[in-house]
Formats: C-alpha cells, sequence, structure tokens
C-alpha cells in the first residue's frame, strides 16, 4: 500500500486520506469468522466513516450500517443501503427526526433512554403508521479500558438505561403495546480487552432472557493496534460467548475494527524546525483534518518517506494550525524528515476524516480508495478555498 500511496502523492494535493480495499476486505472476513454459525446481522458504524463510496463496499458483502444522524441516514442511502436494514442510534432523538426517519422506513432504533421511549409512544398515539423495531440500549456499569472520552458503559455516562430502570421501561412497554424487540450494548470503543466484553456480552444475554427477548446489538467497540500494539484477541473472545450468543439472533455496529486499519492520512513535510526540546516537523495537515491524537493523546503509526539518512532522532510531528496542541504524531524516536518528504499516519480509516473540521478556514481533504484491482478512485475532491462560507448568506459573494 506504502508503495501506491507515494505514487498517488505525485499527482495529489497533500493532504489527503486514502483506504485500501483489499483491508477492508480482510478485516470483513475476520468479522465474519467470528459470527460464523451464529444467526447474525453484522452492521457497521458509519459514525467511523460515512463515505458513500466506502458503505458501498460492506453493502456489497451484506453488512448493515448503523447511522446517527439525518445526514449518514442519507450517505447509507446514497450508497444504496435498504432503509430496512438501518439502525438508528444516538443519545438524543427529536420528534421531529424521529418522524422523519419512520417516513423514510427506518429498519431498527436503540432506544437510549425512557424519555425517548416515552416519544416513540407519543409518535404511536399520533398515528404514524410504522415505527421501527425497537431495541433498549441498557447501561450495564460495566468499566471499559480505554480513553475517558469513549468510554460509555458507566452510570455517569450519558448513554443508556440503567438496568435498576429496566423493568420499570419494559413494563411501560407492555403496558402500551409498544413491542420491544432486543437489547442492545456498547461499553465504548478501542476495548482490547476481550473479557470487558464478554462480561458486557453476558450481560446483555442475561437481560434478555429475563424478558424473553431474541434480539441482541452487541455494540461496536472491537480494538485495533495502534502505535503501541495491543490488540483485541478476537478468536479468544469467539472462544468465551459463543455458545451463549448461539441463542439469540446478534445484530452489531463494528466501526473502527472494520476501517480504521485501512486508512492512512497523508501529508507533507513543510519545515523541519529544531528547537531547544526536539526537532519539530512541520507538515501541512494538522488537527482539522486528524484530530485523535490532540483529542484523545492517539498514537497512531506512521511512515517517513525518503527521511534524512538512516539515524533516529527525537521528533514531533505538527500540523499547520495556529495551536500547540496541534499533533499529528507526539515526540517518537524516528528517522528524520526532509523538507518535502511525505508521511503517511497510519490507522486514520475510523474517526478520522469523520471528524474533520474547517478549524481555520481550510478546506476539508479528499479521499482516495485503492481498489482490489489496484487502481486508486477519488471518492471525495477536495473543497475549494473558501467552502466554509457555502451556507453563510451571501458568504461566497463577499
Ligand atoms: N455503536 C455505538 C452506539 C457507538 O456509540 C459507537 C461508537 C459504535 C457502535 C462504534 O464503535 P467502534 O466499533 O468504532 O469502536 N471518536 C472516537 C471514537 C468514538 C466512538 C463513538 N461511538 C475515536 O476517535 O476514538
Amino acid at each position: 500500500m506504502l508503495a501506491q500511496v507515494e505514487a498517488l502523492a505525485l499527482k495529489v494535493t497533500t493532504p489527503f486520506y486514502c483506504y485500501d480495499e483489499s483491508k477492508i476486505d480482510f478485516q470483513l472476513s475476520r468479522m465474519k469468522a467470528f459470527f460464523e454459525g451464529l444467526d447474525a446481522f453484522p452492521g457497521f458504524a458509519m459514525k467511523a466513516n460515512a463515505n458513500p463510496h466506502l458503505m458501498k463496499l460492506f453493502l456489497a458483502q451484506g453488512v448493515g450500517m448503523d447511522v446517527i444522524s439525518s445526514g449518514e441516514f442519507l450517505s447509507a442511502r446514497c450508497a444504496g443501503a435498504d432503509p430496512a436494514n438501518l439502525i438508528w442510534n444516538g443519545n438524543i432523538k427529536s420528534l421531529d427526526e424521529m418522524r422523519w426517519m419512520c417516513r423514510q422506513g427506518l429498519g431498527w432504533v436503540n432506544v437510549d433512554s425512557f424519555q425517548e421511549l416515552r416519544r416513540w409512544k407519543s409518535l404511536m398515539d399520533e398515528g404514524v403508521e410504522r415505527l421501527p423495531g425497537l431495541f433498549v440500549r441498557i447501561n450495564p456499569e460495566i468499566a471499559a479500558d480505554t480513553h475517558p472520552s469513549i468510554a460509555t458503559g458507566l452510570g455517569v455516562h450519558k448513554f443508556g438505561i440503567g438496568l435498576y430502570e429496566l423493568a420499570e421501561v419494559m413494563a411501560f412497554a407492555r403496558l402500551y403495546d409498544l413491542s420491544i424487540k432486543g437489547l442492545h450494548v456498547h461499553i465504548g470503543s478501542q476495548i482490547c480487552d476481550f473479557k470487558t466484553l464478554e462480561k458486557a456480552y453476558a450481560m446483555v444475554c442475561e437481560e434478555a432472557t429475563k424478558y424473553g427477548l431474541k434480539h441482541i446489538n452487541l455494540g461496536g467497540g472491537w480494538g485495533i493496534p495502534y502505535a503501541e500494539g495491543r490488540e483485541l484477541d478476537l478468536l479468544e473472545l469467539r472462544r468465551v460467548v459463543r455458545d451463549f450468543l448461539k441463542p439469540f439472533t446478534v445484530f452489531c455496529e463494528l466501526g473502527r475494527f472494520l476501517i480504521g486499519e485501512a486508512g492512512y492520512y497523508v501529508v507533507r513535510v513543510r519545515e523541519v524546525r529544531k528547537s531547544a526540546g526536539a526537532c519539530l516537523v512541520i507538515t501541512d495537515g494538522g488537527m482539522h483534518h486528524l484530530l485523535r491524537p490532540s483529542l484523545y493523546q492517539a498514537e497512531h503509526g506512521f511512515s517517513v518517506f525518503s527521511p534524512d539518512g538512516d539515524e533516529k532522532s527525537k521528533m514531533k510531528v505538527m500540523g499547520r494550525l495556529c495551536e500547540s496542541g496541534d499533533v499529528l504524531i507526539p515526540e517518537t524516536m524516528a528517522c528524520l524528515p526532509q523538507e518535502d518528504s511525505l508521511i503517511a499516519i497510519h490507522q486514520a480509516g475510523a474517526y478520522g476524516f469523520s471528524m474533520a473540521s474547517h478549524y481555520n478556514g481550510f478546506p476539508l481533504p479528499s479521499e482516495w480508495l485503492l481498489k482490489s484491482s489496484g487502481e486508486w478512485q477519488c471518492i471525495r475532491e477536495q473543497e475549494e478555498a473558501g467552502a466554509f462560507l457555502h451556507a453563510v448568506p451571501g458568504g461566497m459573494e463577499c
């Protein structure tokens, strides 16, 4: 892949994102092996990456989608997804959004709170023709060993219905003929300890059995190796959960696992500044495109193309924005790049482009897909300068 990235960079303006179809296929095959022998409906969490051209790859392999917003829903539709196979997640869902999703023929929804369930009831009272299949998201009080900002399974987090409240919620649903199809659990993202996931899966199965429910949704959260190399033992996870998952129809919404390692964020070095502490490698990219290192202190792998010799020195890779926190690679020992060298930042396929912004007025970068045939396909053009003015009345004419 890296040789092809270098070739692409000869004709494409940096910074850009690119993705490797064969890596996506490989991760899909690992996911399918995990679910083999189970009655499973695996899904992709579009919040990780919502490019419709990438969604087409998932759809072609029979994978459904989890959407958060009408924007992601439209992107899934644009890729050709059947709304009946889409799952709607979200912490807050307004009545207007709920009506809109019902009109679109949304298949499934994960209900995040008692208040939300009451809103679904009020829609039923309004005479809305068809509600989506309702899953209740439980909050199982399980701590996940991950960055605190992406852990979701404890009572202090804003997600899901506590087990102490579940009986009341189920009684409410029964009383008003709201048919609950199943339970959902998602305790966080980038989880590498299989025992934590086992605990959450066991709990959702136990609660579903209590209420006679046959469907469960395991959420996402499977971790991938970043620079530090920690990895989820998927074979072991399958070994310990397979038997108790067997009686259920199992849904999931994996994001990072399916696309994280397939993506690269490619930047060009503009200046190498030797400061008192370390060498500062300043590139034409930044946290406006890849926020993870500055937001979560995430350490991504990286490759420097045509470095300045093979001796390693202390260096830090930065972006071009007006913040000292604009870091792409925190301090590390590596071969110093030269001015104009390319740097490919690895594991950037998930929560890379999808979290990009127009900060400092820069355009969003282009995205490219390396097809299994070996050809590059442009799957998003780089925006023009000033794209962030589009929604400002008269903005483009000022
Ligand atoms: N299902 C639900 C309900 C979720 O909230 C999420 C992720 C997923 C599935 C997919 O999780 P995954 O398989 O990708 O771990 N921006 C952060 C990650 C935030 C995850 C939010 N929810 C990051 O860059 O690490």
